[in-house]
């Protein structure tokens, strides 16, 4: 009989990770209350509880300004807006991300451009994106993916080279760093997504940073009627109180526990990095699996998953949904990674419908580019390609006890080192 759990031999975990850090704890319910008790349902400007998170977040980012927004892809789509992006111009995004770091460039009537990502880190490929860069180029958006810290020296010195603006998607990487200095500072806009499973999380929100008036103007004239602007932008002013009509004010609620989860999240980014570095201590050697380093000069944060890679060797034994499901047998809550699959749905966005075969004209409304009457080809992007099912991951864990994530690990490796047992019975 086998000793894999999923074959009838005996689970590796006894005592699951139970996570003990708790994000609605009381400090949220009554930081909710006390608004709510206080009758505010609403804020339009950079005050109460939206300045005070607005105020926190750029003292956290080193950044001058930050606006509060309903969401983290209301934040790139402003970001592209206040940079410029508009009709016949391409920004360059990694396929491997969330569908929000890319969707916002079409809002603004522009081509995403699908760059490749570094095997080691996952985070987009600056001689990828050099390649890539035409004389329509006017953006590229780097995603913190996962927490690993994309390499800021060659991609800012790439952005200035080019004079193209650099915008960073960091909504999985708050508090992260490159060489001390905290992520969302280094692009003209840093975007943070601040939804439910984020590490700062308002439930359904957002947050920009910036040091330019300017931008910040532009993104207060696109999403925030009614708020004061900082003066930067004379046709802005002229437009006095209205805006562009669309509406990304945040939600004071939302906020208001944003601002908890802000003030607790050097702990909760202490307690993530402590328990991936034990993992991967733990599994770095394990047959079939590699640890997902950062780069060199990187702090990593936030996190949101941990990803592991199958090698390639491994899924040509056994195939990844079989080596998950006895991982699961096992007592470990591993799960596919959902980014990296050339799935279609939430798979690798170089080879989505919406970017390759989908008429977006014909869908109507404004979501394609005027300037342009072919999709792109779909790039060739190989290392992100070689990822599709190999990526698994766990959920970040914060507060759990260490003698449960060594099981985890434990679970890891046992399956990995019976994967012939899976093949035979697959
Ligand atoms: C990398 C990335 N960018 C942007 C977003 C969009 O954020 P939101 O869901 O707050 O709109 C997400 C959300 O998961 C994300 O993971």
């Amino acid at each position: 009989m086998s000793e894999l759990a999923l074959l009838g031999g005996q689970p590796a975990v006894t005592s699951p990770p139970r996570e003990r850090w708790v994000q609605v704890n009381d400090e949220v319910k009554s930081a909710v209350m006390g608004l709510l008790d206080q009758g505010i349902i609403t804020i339009s400007g950079p005050t109460g509880v939206i300045g005070e998170f607005e105020a926190e977040f750029a003292a956290m980012t080193g950044s001058r300004y930050a606006l509060a927004m309903n969401s983290g892809t209301a934040t790139l789509h402003s970001a592209y807006f206040a940079v410029g992006v508009g009709p016949g111009d391409e920004v360059l995004v990694p396929s491997y991300t969330w569908h929000a770091s890319a969707t916002p460039v079409i809002h603004c009537g522009a081509t995403p451009v699908f760059c490749d990502i570094r095997p080691e880190s996952l985070t987009i490929d600056p001689d990828d994106v050099e390649r890539r860069i035409t004389e329509r180029t006017k953006a590229l958006c780097v995603v913190h993916v996962f927490g690993n810290v994309c390499d800021m020296d060659r991609l800012c010195e790439i952005a200035e080279r080019h004079d193209i603006a650099l915008i960073e998607d960091a909504s999985h990487a708050h508090g992260a760093l490159w060489r001390g200095r905290p992520v969302g500072s280094f692009g003209r806009v840093g975007c943070f997504s601040l939804q439910g499973s984020k590490a700062v999380s308002g439930g359904e929100a957002g947050v920009a940073v910036t040091d330019d008036p300017v931008l910040l103007d532009r993104m207060i004239l696109l999403g925030h009627f009614g708020r004061p602007r900082v003066g930067a932008v004379e046709v802005v002013n002229e437009i006095g109180d209205m805006s562009l009509g669309i509406k990304y004010r945040a939600h004071p609620w939302a906020i208001a526990m944003a601002l908890v989860g802000l003030r607790r999240l050097p702990e909760l980014n202490r307690l993530r990095t402590a328990n991936y570095d034990f993992l991967n201590d733990e599994l770095r050697d394990c047959p079939g699996l590699e640890v997902i380093d950062a780069l060199p000069g990187a702090t990593r944060g936030a996190y949101l998953e941990y990803k592991f890679k199958l090698s390639a060797d491994a899924v040509r034994v056994a195939n990844r949904e079989r080596i998950v499901e006895a991982m699961a047998a096992e007592g470990a809550p591993v799960t596919a990674d959902r980014y990296s699959d050339l799935n279609f749905t939430y798979g690798l966005l170089h080879a989505a419908p919406l970017f390759t075969s989908v008429n977006r004209r014909e869908l109507g409304g404004c979501f394609y580019d005027p300037a342009r009457t072919e999709t792109p080809p779909r790039p060739s992007l190989p290392v992100a390609e070689s990822l599709n099912r190999r990526l698994i991951s766990l959920p970040g864990f914060t507060d759990v006890e260490r003698e449960s994530l060594a099981e985890v690990a434990a679970a890891m490796r046992k399956v990995m080192t019976h994967l012939d047992e899976l093949a035979r019975e697959a």
